[in-house]
């Protein structure tokens, strides 16, 4: 992705593969594009009201969309303990697209099928790389869905 808007783009084709139940992990470092890949996954899902932004107090955030979303960022949350106090399997439900960003920081929470999402700077300012990774069946058939739409086997 060459800027900004190409990375909110990616976030929107992505989303037309989604469905409940689909868990994204987002992993990259601060500041890489985690927060627009999920705004362009709202926007994607017709997000009606409130903005996608990297919440400051709030840890999770939700979103009214055609599939409803739940954001989370884990960036504030050093101790494994206060992530687990958090209690995220209770979103991980049919309704539900669980995104979290800082996914990283305790994999474990992770249910066995998720969708990773690690971005990485590139050589120049607004240039990143972003490779997905599947980790079972039902993420395998969202990686095949996006590269069947993109034509081709990259997602830089
Ligand atoms: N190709 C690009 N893709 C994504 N963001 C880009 C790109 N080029 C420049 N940017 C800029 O990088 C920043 C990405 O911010 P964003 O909040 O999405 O990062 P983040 O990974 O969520 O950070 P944090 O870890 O702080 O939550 C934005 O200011 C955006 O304009
Ligand atoms: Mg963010």
């Amino acid at each position: 992705m060459d800027s900004a808007e190409k990375t909110v783009a990616f976030g929107e084709r992505l989303s037309h593969t989604l469905k409940g139940g689909d868990v994204l992990a987002l992993i990259g470092e601060l500041g890489v594009g985690k927060t627009l890949i999920t705004r362009g996954i709202a926007c994607g899902l017709d997000i009606k009201t409130g903005h996608v932004s990297s919440p400051t107090f709030t840890l999770i955030q939700a979103y009214d969309c055609t599939i409803p979303i739940i954001h989370v960022d884990l960036y504030r949350l050093e101790h494994p303990l206060a992530i687990l106090q958090l209690g995220l399997e209770d979103y991980f439900t049919h309704q539900n697209i669980v995104i979290i960003e800082w996914a990283d920081r305790l994999l474990q929470i992770l249910p066995s099928d998720y969708l990773a999402i690690q971005l990485q700077h590139g050589d120049t300012e607004t240039s990143r790389h972003i490779t997905i990774r599947a980790t079972g069946p039902r993420t395998t058939s969202i990686v095949n869905a996006l590269h069947g739409a993109m034509g081709q086997a990259s997602t830089d």
